[in-house]
């Protein structure tokens, strides 16, 4: 997974706290740190577009797949008052994600868990589930939908951001794939409908949001570039190189039609 550079020194989050002015053991606000710990798209308007398909009240039960370092966690816990089990594969992003947890004062409300969802969900019967780009780093989809079909209320709903595959890809889009995106199979067009509808899931609706995507990635990429000497300051060259290559390699994909951005909603 290191091999893609926005999971590489994560956390360096705590870089940028200090180049804020707040300590290490300082207690921290949601907004505070939703700069910096939404590893998707958009920010937290995605995940408020996510809210919006979901409908939550306090205390509805929330499983969020591939919860990175707890970013869509703490603001839906925040916001909605939900109980959220953020599920995240990789030790160091749960860890950095359960500490900023607890000092953003929402332990009570997120159940931090590092563990692979194609092991199952732990408890069942989630209201929602919600996962920002996560699904593209597995690659056994009948086996992951099972799992999720399974942690799900039988009234629940699914909300899900990932990639697509609109064409075939070139040798070297497949391995920039593969080894800096992490991304070992992507659904042709169709596809994910139907591994949906197979593992029990009705009422699904697909999005194409390639064109969001793609603006957002190109735009990133400058910005970053554009603050090269600042973030140099604040993380160090090696950290802004590998996230300049990632950020990169991400922005060349969409504009060249390589890969497509999908929001599933599926009940
Ligand atoms: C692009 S990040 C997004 C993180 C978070 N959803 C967000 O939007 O801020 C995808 C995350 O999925 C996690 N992941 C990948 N495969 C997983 C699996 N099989 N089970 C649980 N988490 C997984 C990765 O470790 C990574 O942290």
């Amino acid at each position: 997974m290191k091999s893609m550079k926005l999971y590489d020194n994560v956390r360096r989050i705590h870089n940028e706290l200090a180049a804020l002015g707040i300590s290490p053991d300082a207690a921290l606000r949601v907004d505070q740190l939703t700069p910096f710990d939404q590893y998707h798209y958009f920010g937290t308007d995605a995940v408020d577009e996510a809210l919006e398909a979901l409908d939550l009240q306090p205390g509805s039960r929330v499983l969020d797949i591939g919860s990175g370092i707890g970013g869509p966690a703490r603001y839906i816990a925040a916001k909605t008052g939900a109980h959220v089990t953020a599920l995240e594969l990789q030790p160091d992003l749960n860890e950095v994600a359960r500490d900023l947890t607890a000092r953003c004062g929402l332990s009570s409300r997120i159940e931090h868990v590092c563990g692979d969802i194609l092991d199952g969900a732990g408890a069942q019967n989630y209201d929602a589930i919600i996962s920002f780009l996560c699904f593209l780093h597995i690659q056994d989809r009948r086996k992951l939908l099972a799992a999720c079909r399974a942690a799900l209320k039988p009234a629940g709903t699914m909300y899900i951001e990932d990639y697509g595959k609109p064409r075939a890809f070139s040798v070297a889009e497949a391995e920039a794939l593969l080894v800096k995106v992490q991304c070992p199979f992507v659904p042709k067009p169709g596809e994910y409908e139907s591994h949906l509808l197979d593992a029990g899931f009705a009422d699904v609706a697909m999005s194409d949001v390639t064109e969001h995507w793609r603006a957002f990635t190109v735009s990133r990429l400058a910005m970053f570039r554009g603050q090269r000497a600042r973030n140099v300051g604040v993380h160090g060259a090696a950290i802004v190189d590998g996230l300049d290559d990632f950020y990169g390699t991400v922005a060349k994909l969409f504009q060249a039609g390589a890969i497509t951005g999908l929001k599933i909603i599926a009940r």
